[in-house]
């Protein structure tokens, strides 16, 4: 029974593209799924490469962030890597292109719409502040001018670096820079992250005994494996110094409950050189060692202000890749996704997958569109906020900056609110931030009673914002009902 509830997790798991984790201390209380939640004893979070904590203000005040997904897998309509049919382990699951194929997709590779400061600027209308671009995916394609190997967009009819042409205009835009790069790659022949004794004691049944790995379990890396991280490093080293400022590194092999560990890529001066090479940079928890911030993945995180966090979702669930006839998210759902995660202290990463041609469907633009005019009426209440001081619900969440609260009424019925009262605080005045009209409040007992228009004056996500007395830095959050 045990086995097929973790089958079933595993199932959904990778038919969604992954759950993801955060990294917690060893002595986390709160009984957490292990395959989302790897736990560190309190001397690794000692003596753990991490960024100082100022390099990570500018992502917590910037919030909303994109994610490209886009790849060779664009010419078949399929997932991004999980499309090529060898996924090699400890990866599970084939895809429908055989690798034959898929290895041969850069031939028809042309991006032949791709324009960078056209792109960028989709980015930026819609309100983002950093721009995440895969530089290679599990599929072990470079999407750059690299020396590391000849599998890369320079041998495709594109034949130009793509990921300069995307970085400068990124950078030209004012907008910060980041680089995906998966530490998975099923193409290069060196690849091979768990020795062949490891994957013996896991057994036939790898799916369920990955699970079963003990916490502390270190895998003996090979001569082939070594080889394998030192063209990491050359990569890595290739990406940090031939394009300019680089933000945010975003590894993609997190440790799934034992499933990968920091010995596959040597984590720890993986992230030494990043840091060493662009100063100030900041790194996610995809590498089995702690990071910088924490990644959920295709879903809001929960409520955390203790350590920065970053939910990646796409808006056309669940595809990270383009694929044809997909469904695309509607702005409200976006917008809802995005004040969920301000509301929790936490980023939005919002992933679009361009179609071959390097151009994104005019649908999704859209969207995109439709989330920046929202942003440019709203966005004092979701840039340089912090989450809180209401822990979030599904109706309603919070965000507050200085002595004002940002209520996003997301889901809201009826024409009372009912709030608990923030004890320390007093209320100076409540209005609408969409078109300054008063909204009635008074106390009584220790709620808050406002009072509503039958209907709410902005139809994807309403923002009420509350004045106090005094800066709300400081206040436990709070639940919004006694
Ligand atoms: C998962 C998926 C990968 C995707 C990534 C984005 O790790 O395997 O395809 O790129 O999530 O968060």
């Amino acid at each position: 029974m045990k086995k097929t509830i973790v089958l079933v997790i595993l199932v959904v798991q990778f038919a969604i593209g992954g759950l993801a984790q955060h990294s917690v201390r060893w002595n986390d209380s709160l009984r957490r799924p292990a395959f989302k939640f790897q736990r560190f004893t309190d001397q690794k979070w000692d003596t753990t490469s991490l960024a100082k904590p100022g390099d990570l203000k500018w992502f917590q005040d910037a919030r909303f962030g994109m994610f490209v997904h886009l790849g060779l897998s664009s010419l078949k309509g399929v997932e991004l890597g999980w499309g090529r049919q060898t996924h090699k382990f400890p990866d599970i699951g084939i895809g429908t292109v055989p690798d034959s194929v898929y290895d041969n997709l850069y031939k028809d590779f042309k991006l032949e719409n791709f324009n960078p400061s056209a792109f960028v600027k989709i980015a930026k209308d819609a309100g983002v502040k950093y721009i995440v671009i895969i530089t290679k995916h599990h599929d072990g394609f470079h999407m750059w001018n690299t020396s590391c190997s000849d599998y890369n967009i320079i041998r495709t009819p594109f034949g130009k670096d793509y990921l300069k042409e995307f970085a400068d205009a990124v950078h030209n835009a004012g907008l910060k820079l980041g680089f995906y790069y998966s530490q998975r790659d099923w193409y290069h022949p060196d690849y091979e992250p768990i020795d062949r004794a490891t994957q013996k004691t896991l057994g036939t049944n790898r799916e369920t005994d990955m699970l079963s790995v003990p916490l502390d379990q270190k895998v003996n890396v090979t001569e082939k494996e070594k080889r394998y991280i030192h063209y990491m490093y050359d990569c890595v080293t290739e990406l940090l110094t031939q394009y300019g400022k680089v933000d945010v590194l975003w590894f993609d092999a997190a440790w799934w409950g034992g499933m990968f560990t920091e010995e596959m890529w040597d984590a720890e001066g993986l992230y030494n050189l990043a840091r060493h090479l662009q100063p100030g940079i900041i790194i996610n928890n995809r590498a089995s060692i702690p990071g910088d911030f924490d990644t959920p993945e295709q879903y809001v995180g929960d409520f955390q202000n203790s350590r920065p966090w970053e939910s990646c979702m796409t808006l056309t669930p669940p595809s990270w890749g383009w694929k044809p006839n997909q469904k695309v998210s509607s702005a409200k759902d976006c917008i809802y996704s995005l004040a969920s995660t301000a509301g929790g202290d936490g980023n939005l990463l919002m992933n679009v997958g361009p179609r071959s041609d390097g151009s994104i469907e005019p649908e999704q633009v859209k969207v995109l569109e439709e989330i920046g005019e929202w942003l440019r009426k709203n966005g004092t209440s979701i840039y340089e906020t912090r989450g809180g001081i209401y822990l979030p619900t599904k109706n309603l969440t919070s965000t507050y900056r200085g002595a004002k609260l940002f209520l996003h009424l997301l889901d809201i019925k009826g024409e009372k609110l009912v709030l608990q009262a923030i004890k320390s605080r007093t209320i100076i005045k409540a209005y609408f931030l969409i078109n300054g009209d008063a909204v009635e409040c008074k106390k009584v007992g220790d709620s808050y009673e406002f009072k509503l228009p039958k209907e709410l004056p902005d139809q994807l996500d309403t923002v009420l914002v509350v004045e106090f007395d005094k800066i709300l830095d400081g206040i436990k959050p709070i639940a919004p009902l006694l």
